[in-house]
């Protein structure tokens, strides 16, 4: 009773923060990502008579995580099953950084373990019990179980592949500015925003229509679109942000370095469009093709300490044995 799961991390591109349901973990608002095919993690889960606890390492460390317990508990329940697990989990993102490590850890753990259980593996959308489980670890995370563009919808917290990772040669170019973990994480910064920033409830309100807007831009493939609704809804987020009380201030000053880099890129011609989520990393949207010119733009910002270029990827998927 074994399974190990692979999944991507996945750069929202409209944006989810703030939550209708603490417990459930239910979004406030709909969202739109991009699934890449690293960095990520690979998770194994076994199932054994002989453990006595569930015990779970990330990165070769034991972790005490109440999170990766809970989605064991929820897979159990769901398979009428009592025995504890063993969780392994290689990470290649820089952990609690604000690189969206959650979602690919949670989307590849509730996989693993979904496949240890038995239970069916070969739509995964189409189980409600495991985008569920997924999502109370991570709101972000039912988005990596899918590959390439994926919209996570607010009402009924299904997730939709949007287009085929195939189907539109783009690139996710990060600027990688710290490896310190992020100084808020996102569940008491989504409480803290929507408890005290007179922003939070025009951020609501004018979700939906930078979601139409994404929509409508992939549909006619208009990169130059969809990047300036994806700006549209990173600011917006965190101008939010930014008005909480205490202001909850994820970008520093290297961020907006690197926004300037991506305007003198566009000035010059390229389609590149920027997003940062709960940190102060930057992620760049553009063409295969810019994607060398925007990695060296970036890479001359002064302080950012490593730059990636990510290929849209597959959803979670399940790897070896
Ligand atoms: C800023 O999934 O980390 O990356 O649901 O509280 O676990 P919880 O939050 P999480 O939210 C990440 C939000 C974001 C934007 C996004 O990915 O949509």
């Amino acid at each position: 009773m074994h399974a190990t799961a692979r999944a991507g991390i996945n750069i929202a591109l409209v944006k989810y923060w703030g939550k209708r349901d603490d417990a459930e973990n239910l979004p406030a608002v709909g969202s739109l990502s991009l699934t890449l095919d690293s960095p990520g993690t690979t998770t194994t889960v076994r199932f054994d008579a002989g453990l006595p606890a569930d015990r779970f390492t990330l990165n070769g460390q034991e972790r005490a995580d109440r999170r990766v317990f809970q989605a064991l508990d929820a897979v159990r329940a769901h398979a009428g099953l009592a025995l504890r697990a063993q969780v392994t989990s290689e990470n290649t993102v820089p952990t609690a950084s604000g690189l969206a490590s959650s979602a690919s850890g949670a989307a590849a753990l509730g996989l693993a373990a979904w496949a240890a259980a038995g239970l069916p593996t070969d739509d995964l959308a189409a189980q409600p019990a495991l985008v569920a489980l997924v999502r109370r670890a991570s709101g972000s995370a039912p988005r990596s179980l899918l590959g390439g563009l994926v919209e996570l919808d607010r009402d009924t917290t299904a997730v939709t592949q949007v287009l085929a990772p195939q189907a539109w040669d783009l690139r996710m170019v990060i600027a990688v500015m710290t490896h310190q973990e992020k100084k808020v994480k996102s569940r008491p910064g989504m409480t803290l925003t929507r408890e005290t920033s007179p922003y939070y409830a025009a951020w609501v309100e004018h979700h939906a229509a930078d979601l139409a807007a994404a929509r409508a831009a992939i549909d006619a493939r208009d990169l130059d679109a969809l990047g300036a609704a994806m700006e549209r809804s990173t600011l917006r987020m965190h101008a939010c942000m930014l008005a909480a009380d205490p202001p909850l201030r994820y970008l520093s000053g290297r961020t907006l370095d690197a926004l300037d880099a991506v305007e003198a890129l566009r000035a010059d011609g390229v389609s590149a469009w920027a997003t940062m989520d709960a940190g102060p990393h930057v992620k760049v949207l553009c063409h295969a093709a810019d994607a060398a010119r925007v990695h060296q733009a970036l890479i001359d910002v002064v302080g950012v300490s490593e730059v990636l270029v990510a290929r849209p990827g597959p959803g979670a998927r399940r790897v070896g044995g």
